[in-house]
């Protein structure tokens, strides 16, 4: 069965952002169609991206980014449940997508986000970098406002629209992973007959 992981996108103390993944992992829970799991980076301690050498030639020397790595492998698809931070990301979720590259590559990600604006510019930053790590991300997004989802500034309080779009963003999710997942099984090189430059000279970048 597909394995989605839901990863929480902040370390902050206090942060919102872990009682948000934990409210849409309970929605996912309710599925049953793949296998979900609540995946958070503070559990992984990386530190800043201390790998030598670039992740994308998969050389990793530290036993963080090993553990880290295994982990990312294990999975089909990720939730991102990420908050806004100057309209980005935070510092520590990139830091967490940037250490690793292969095991990013040909999956499937969707978007949970929150913030005075809903999040937004945080995703549309992170949908560029999954273009770079060769993730597909779905359209559906789920949304939270910092203003009007929760009580008094600091408890959670989810609407059926919540509901619905979660669901919507998990069923275009794991279609995705189902078909990323036939890719990455025959193995890509097999698909790729159409192209008449050998695959050393291929230009990737
Ligand atoms: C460093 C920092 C920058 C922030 N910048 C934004 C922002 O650009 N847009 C926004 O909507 N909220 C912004 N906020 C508010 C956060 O969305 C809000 O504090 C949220 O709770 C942060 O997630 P967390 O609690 O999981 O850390 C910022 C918060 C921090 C700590």
């Amino acid at each position: 069965m597909i394995k989605v992981g839901f990863i929480i996108g902040s370390t902050r103390p206090g942060r919102h952002t872990q009682s948000i993944a934990e409210w849409a992992f309970k929605v996912a829970k309710t599925r049953q169609d793949a296998n979900y799991e609540l995946i958070d980076i503070t559990d992984f301690k990386l530190p800043l991206l201390d790998e030598p050498i670039p992740p994308a030639m998969g050389q990793y020397e530290k036993l963080h980014t090993k553990i880290w790595a295994a982990k990312i492998e294990s999975l089909d698809a990720f939730v991102f449940v990420t908050p806004e931070y100057n309209h980005g990301p935070s510092g520590a979720l990139k830091n967490a997508i940037d250490f690793l590259y292969k095991e990013w590559n040909n999956k499937a990600a969707g978007f949970v986000s929150f913030g005075s604006g809903h999040g937004i510019r945080a995703v549309e930053q992170l949908r560029q970098i999954m273009a770079e790590l060769q993730i597909a991300d779905v359209r559906t997004q789920v949304t939270f406002s910092l203003f009007h989802d929760f009580e008094n500034g600091n408890s959670l309080k989810a609407s059926e629209h919540h509901v619905k779009s979660t669901h919507t963003m998990l069923d275009q999710l794991v279609t995705w992973a189902i078909a990323l997942k036939t890719v990455r099984e025959n193995k890509i090189e097999n698909l790729m007959l159409k192209s008449n430059v050998p695959r050393d000279e291929r230009v990737t970048h």
